[in-house]
């Protein structure tokens, strides 16, 4: 074993995962402020992939007091959307399209005018984003759960990666962290991140604001709806529960409100 490798087992998906890791290596190779997980070695036999071991000890989730940084993830995010890479055989050449989520075409026009296809990391949750020092971030995992998203897209419009972070700050945790979940301060996270992300994307309208909402409700249903297939029954069953308690609360605060 290596100090400084981190070895992580691939399964029968590492063929799909590995361009997905190149494209993430390249877009933050171009926004300051985030870095990845250096791949040393894809061991394809043994389905793994060696990267340089980091040092991931303050999760998102961690800091989600501090506002500033769930400003900053937003930000860096919003850059990362528009950072430009090249759409390989690897990939469908198509955004993700929206409407397969069960999001209102209405709602999907406009995200996509607003917050035009870009590079879609595809499990954006706070479990993927670690806070360094001064702020900087390290993304890693641009893989997408099969019961969430398709892998063949790289490319969307940016109303997903931000849903899925909105959505998990409130929603994925594990469960006992997830029963005694203040909903005020990682509601107050997550609109953070929210502002900033279409703040720096100039698209803080009220009408995409509103149209994001959406499809962040839409995601959480899709994430609880899928609980059963991953879950064995008492645990799933908790877990909805809590869930949809989490759902609730979120619809009844101010911002919620209004949509
Ligand atoms: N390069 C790395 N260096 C150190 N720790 C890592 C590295 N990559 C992942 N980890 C640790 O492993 C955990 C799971 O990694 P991740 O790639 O998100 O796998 P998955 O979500 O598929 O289980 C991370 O939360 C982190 O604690
Ligand atoms: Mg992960």
């Amino acid at each position: 074993m290596h100090a400084n490798r981190f070895v992580k087992n691939h399964g029968p998906s590492i063929e799909y995962d590995l361009p997905r890791l190149e494209v993430l290596a390249h877009i933050c190779e171009q926004v300051a402020g985030v870095t990845t997980a250096r791949v040393l070695h894809a061991d394809m036999p043994r389905q793994k992939v060696v990267y340089e071991r980091l040092v991931l000890t303050e999760p998102m989730e961690s800091k989600i007091d501090d506002l500033e940084i769930m400003s900053r993830v937003g930000r860096l995010l919003a850059d990362m959307h528009t950072a430009e890479f090249t759409v390989t055989p690897d990939f469908s050449a198509e955004p993700y399209p929206l409407e397969s989520l069960g999001i209102d075409q209405h709602d999907a026009k406009m995200l996509t005018e607003a917050l035009p296809p870009g590079w879609f990391h595809s499990d954006f949750w706070h479990g993927n984003v670690f806070v360094l020092d001064v702020g900087n971030i390290v993304v890693i995992d641009p893989l997408p759960a099969a019961f969430m998203f398709s892998r063949k897209h790289i490319l969307a419009s940016g109303a997903l990666d931000v849903a899925m972070m909105y959505m998990s700050l409130l929603l994925v945790h594990p469960l006992l962290k997830q029963f005694f979940l203040s909903a005020p301060p990682h509601m107050a996270a997550a609109e953070k991140f929210l502002m900033s992300y279409l703040e720096q994307r100039d698209a803080c309208s009220k009408q995409i604001v509103t149209s994001l909402r959406r499809v962040i409700r839409c995601l959480a249903e899709i994430w609880v709806s899928k609980l059963s297939a991953r879950l064995v029954w008492p645990i799933c069953a908790a877990k909805r529960t809590l869930a949809t308690k989490s759902i609730l609360a979120m619809e009844k605060t101010e911002e919620w409100r209004k949509i």
